[in-house]
This record gives structure tokens, sequence and C-alpha cells, in this order.
């Protein structure tokens, strides 16, 4: 049994394998609508959420599955004191496979040791989030039909931001990729993540500014400021709106600077930018599906039973 924990878990051969499925999912999806008859998917959200938990329910739905789940620690017996570890217990009697969203880093983890079911990780506080990387992986491969030799730049909260932190790690394992790092001081990227591009000689730059690199970017991944991750409000409110990406800066990039971001949205990227061609962030949406599609059927170990 395998579960989904860090975009790491899979290694560069099994995610271009993983991605591969995704895109011939997308291509003829009535081959896959009966794979998973007879399947149930339990989602385990702790945290809010509208795009992944959906996402996967879609994802099992579409593959002719059914699913169970609950969408707040206060709908569940977490409201009673009940454990993860007893909650995944109980879980594994119930569905086939477990996706789980949770405010604390490694919860997910936790799940895994007590799981009799596959776990997927679908964001665990401010770690990781490689369901979101994966989409984000299959959104650029399909816009710049390569995943090595460009300059991505992160903006926003680096801090919080977990789809930053497991994207970068995934970044990592293909050829000459420079990071450029835009927030304010206090939203940099953790330090032990600094040290990993240092230790491992990786391009990178730290900057202040996003006007100053709009023209060396072949990608911009826009973040949210965390705000339910800070302690103190005055603070959030103090960087809130520290980076908005309107169409005067976006001018400044290349024509094929495509936009990401994980969503939802706040005000870091003005609703004017949604009409240019270079926006991204809603074919990102729509990929999550096919990638869930993907990752379920590989942790079900029912993959092959569509040839491709
Ligand atoms: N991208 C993402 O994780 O969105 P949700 O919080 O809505 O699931």
């Amino acid at each position: 049994m395998r579960h989904l924990l860090n975009p790491l878990d899979f290694s560069v051969d099994e995610v271009q394998y993983m991605l591969k499925l995704a895109q011939n999912i997308k291509n003829n999806p009535e081959k896959y609508s009966h794979v998973c008859e007879g399947k149930k998917l339990a989602t385990l959200f702790y945290e809010p959420s509208t795009r992944t938990r959906l996402s996967f329910e879609a994802a099992m739905l579409n593959l002719g599955g059914k699913t169970l789940g609950f969408q707040s620690a206060d709908s569940s017996s977490a409201s009673k004191g009940e454990s993860v570890a007893d909650t995944i217990r109980v879980i594994s009697c119930y569905a086939d496979i477990a996706a789980m969203r949770h405010p604390k880093e490694g919860a997910p983890m936790v799940a895994s040791l007590y799981s009799g079911i596959p776990v997927i990780n679908a964001g665990d506080g401010g770690h990781n989030h490689p369901t979101q990387t994966f989409t984000d992986l299959l959104t650029i491969l399909e816009l710049k039909g390569r995943l090595d030799n460009m300059t991505i730049g992160f903006c926003g909260d680096l801090k919080f931001g977990r789809t930053v932190h497991s994207l970068i790690n995934a970044m990592k394992r293909y050829d000459n990729v420079t990071f450029i790092l835009i927030s304010p001081e206090e939203l940099a990227i953790p330090q032990y993540l600094k040290e990993e591009l240092i230790a491992g000689n990786f391009k990178f730059k730290e900057v202040r500014q996003l006007e100053e690199v709009m023209g060396e970017l072949d990608i911009l991944y826009m973040t949210r400021v965390q705000k339910e991750r800070f302690f103190n409000e005055e603070e959030y409110i103090r960087l809130k709106n520290s980076f908005i990406l309107d169409s005067k800066k976006l001018n400044l990039a290349k024509k094929d600077c495509y936009v990401l971001h994980p969503l939802p949205r706040v005000n870091e990227i003005a609703v004017e930018v949604d009409n240019d061609e270079r926006a991204a962030y809603f074919k990102q949406v729509q990929n999550g599906v096919y990638v869930r599609m993907a990752l379920i059927l590989i942790l079900l170990g029912l993959d092959k039973v569509v040839e491709f």
C-alpha cells in the first residue's frame, strides 16, 4: 500500500507517468468512467477547502466511484477529541482511499501510520500540498511544453504558502530551473528551504519588488497572503496588500510568461488580468481534476485497466 504525503514521494519518472496518465484521461474521459465502480473515496477535511475537496470528489465520481467524508473538524468527532490515528482506523473500515487536509503539519503522515487504506495529503498546515503541485506541474508542462530550462517567480506569502514549498521542491528535480522569490522580508521562504537551495547549488534570488523581475520570468506563481496562519492580525493587515498583479505590471512580462495561482485569490491578482491569455489559474483548476483522477487510479492499482 502506498500513500502520497510529499510530492517527492513520487520519483521524477513516476511523476512523468502520472502526468501522462492525467493527459490521457483529459483527452479520453469516457474510457475511465467506470474504472472505480465499487470504490469509495473519503475526504477528511479539518480545514476549509473549495478546490481540493470538490476536485477529489469530482475525480472519484468521474471514475465511477463514490465519495463520503466531512468538511470541517467541527462536523466530525475531532470536535469531541478523537485523534487522527483513531479517525483513520475507523475510515479504513468505510472507504478504499482517503484524502486528508489538516491545519497541523504532519497530520496526514501520522494518519498513514495507522491507516489500512492509501492516504493522500490534501494540504497540511504550511508544509506541503502535493496534489496541488502535480496540478501545477501538469499546467506548466502543457503551457510551456517542458518542466526544465525555465525561470519561475514565486510571489506573495512564501513563508506560509504550502503550495510554494511543494512546488519549489518538485521543480528542483528538473535541469536548469531558476527560482526568483518575491516577497516582503517577513514572508520570505522558510530558512530550511533556503538552506536546501544553497546546499544544492540551485540558482535563486530573493527580491522585494515584482516589477524589477517581471521581464525575466517564464512562469509567475502568485499566492495569497495566508491570513489564517498569522498569529498577529495587525501584521496580516500590514502585509496583505504587498503585491497586486494588474495589467500594467503584467505588460512588463514576456508574451509567453504564464500566471499561475493555486487559488483562492483575494486581491493579489486584479480581476482585469483574468482576460489576459497568459492568465492560467482557471486552467490549473481544471487540470486538478485530471491529476487527482490519475493519482486515485495509481494508488488503487487501477492505472493499467485502461491502456494508453
Ligand atoms: N488550491 C487549494 O488548495 O484550494 P482550496 O483551499 O480551495 O482547496
